[in-house]
C-alpha cells in the first residue's frame, strides 16, 4: 500500500469494521430499545459507497474488513457488495458479525464470495428466553442457520454471547457444551452502555468476564492461548476440545492500548472508536467529490489523529454514549 494508517498513540489501524444497515430482524435487549426509528435511505451509505470506502481502506494498509449491522445480511442486494469486497485483492480477510437468522439461505454464497470466519450472535438455548432477549427471534431459525453455516465450509465460526445477570447466566455451560458440541468457538463479551434502553439496568445486568470464567473453569479447566484474530478477544483452550473460549472485557481488562480499528456508521461516518464520538463524515466527502478517491484517502488518513486513547465507558461523570450499537455494529 502507498500509505499505512497510524494514529498518535503509534497504533496501526489494519481492521475496520463497516456497518451496512441499521437495520435488524431482532431487538435485543442490551442493543436497541423496543420501538427503534430508522435511517431514511438517503442518509445511509450506498452499496457502491461502501464497495469504495473498502477499498480505499484496503489500499490504505487495512487487511481485515467486518461487515456488521443491525443485521448485515437484511440489507437487499448486500451479497453483491460482499462479493465486491471479497474480491478485493489485497484483503487478507472479509468476515461477517451476524445475528444468524438469514445463514439458512446464505451460507453458501457467503463462503463463494470469500467471507472465511462468521461471528454469530447467540445468548440463549431455550426458545421462550430467546424470544424474551431478541424481543422478535426464532432460535430454531438461527440454529439451523448456524447448522447450514458448519456445512457450508467456512473456515471459522465463532458464537458471541453477552451475559445478563439474572436473564441468561445459568446457560453459560450450556452455552459452551453447544460450542464443543458443534465444533466451533464462543466469545463471552462483557455488556457496553451504548444506547439509552429505557427498560434496561445496565448497571443490574452486567456480569464480569472473570465471573464467567471461573464458571466455566470449574467444569473444563481453561489454558490461556496465544491465538489472536485480530479482535480484541482473548482466547481460552480446553484439553478435551478444539472448541476456542474467548472473552471481550471492556471493562474488566481493557484492551484499547493495542487497538487496530476503526468502524464506519451506516451513515458513512468513520468513527475512531466505539466509545468516544469522535468521527469524520466520509460520506460528505464522497458526496461532494465524487469519484475523487484521492481526496478520501487523504481525508482517513488525516482522521487517525482524531483517534482518542481509549474509551470511558466506567466514568460515571460521562458514563453514557447516546448512539445505538447498531449504528456501528459494535
Ligand atoms: P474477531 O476477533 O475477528 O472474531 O471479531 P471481533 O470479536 O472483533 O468481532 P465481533 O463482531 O464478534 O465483536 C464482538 C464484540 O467485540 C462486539 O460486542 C464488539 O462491540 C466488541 N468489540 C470489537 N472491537 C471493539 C473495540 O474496539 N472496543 C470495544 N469496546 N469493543 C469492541
Ligand atoms: N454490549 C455488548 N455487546 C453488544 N452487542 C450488541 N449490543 C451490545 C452491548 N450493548 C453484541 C451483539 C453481537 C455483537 C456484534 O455485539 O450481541 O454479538
Ligand atoms: Fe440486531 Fe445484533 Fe442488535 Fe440483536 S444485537 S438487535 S441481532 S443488531
Amino acid at each position: 500500500p502507498s500509505a499505512t494508517l497510524i494514529d498518535k498513540f503509534g497504533r496501526q489501524v489494519t481492521y475496520v469494521r463497516i456497518s451496512v444497515t441499521d437495520r435488524c430482524d431482532f431487538r435485543c435487549v442490551y442493543c436497541m430499545d423496543e420501538e427503534m426509528s430508522f435511517l431514511p435511505r438517503a442518509d445511509i451509505l450506498t452499496l457502491e459507497e461502501i464497495g469504495l470506502i473498502a477499498r480505499v481502506f484496503s489500499e490504505l494498509g487495512v487487511s481485515k474488513i467486518r461487515l456488521t449491522g443491525g443485521e448485515p445480511l437484511i440489507r437487499n442486494n448486500v451479497m453483491s457488495v460482499i462479493e465486491e469486497i471479497g474480491a478485493l485483492p489485497d484483503l487478507n480477510e472479509l468476515v461477517l458479525t451476524t445475528n444468524g437468522s438469514q445463514l439458512t439461505k446464505l451460507s453458501k454464497g457467503l463462503v463463494s464470495a470469500g467471507v472465511r470466519r462468521i461471528n454469530i450472535s447467540l445468548d440463549s438455548l431455550k426458545s421462550e428466553r430467546f424470544r424474551q432477549l431478541t424481543r422478535t427471534g426464532n432460535l430454531e431459525t438461527v440454529l439451523k442457520g448456524i447448522d447450514e453455516a458448519i456445512t457450508a465450509g467456512f473456515s471459522r465460526i465463532k458464537l458471541n454471547a453477552v451475559i445478563l445477570k439474572g436473564r441468561n447466566d445459568d446457560e453459560i455451560i450450556d452455552l459452551v457444551n453447544f460450542a464443543r458440541d458443534k465444533k466451533i468457538d464462543i466469545s463471552f463479551i462483557e455488556e457496553m452502555p451504548l444506547g439509552d434502553i429505557s427498560s434496561h439496568d445496565r448497571g443490574e445486568s452486567y456480569c464480569s468476564s472473570d465471573e464467567i470464567l471461573t464458571t466455566i473453569s470449574k467444569v473444563y479447566p481453561l489454558t490461556p492461548i496465544s491465538d489472536s484474530t485480530g479482535g480484541p478477544s482473548k482466547y481460552y483452550g480446553m484439553t478435551d476440545s478444539s472448541s476456542r473460549i474467548g472473552f471481550i472485557s471492556p471493562h474488566s481488562h481493557n484492551f484499547c492500548g493495542d487497538c487496530n480499528r476503526v468502524r464506519v456508521t451506516v451513515e458513512g461516518r468513520l468513527l475512531l472508536c466505539l466509545g468516544n464520538e469522535h468521527s469524520v463524515d466520509l460520506k460528505g466527502v464522497l458526496r461532494s467529490h465524487p469519484g475523487d478517491v484521492e481526496r478520501l484517502k487523504q481525508v482517513i488518513i488525516d482522521a487517525m489523529d482524531l483517534k482518542p486513547e481509549r474509551h470511558y465507558f466506567d466514568n460515571n461523570e460521562d458514563p453514557q454514549i447516546l448512539r445505538f450499537m447498531n449504528m456501528t455494529g459494535g
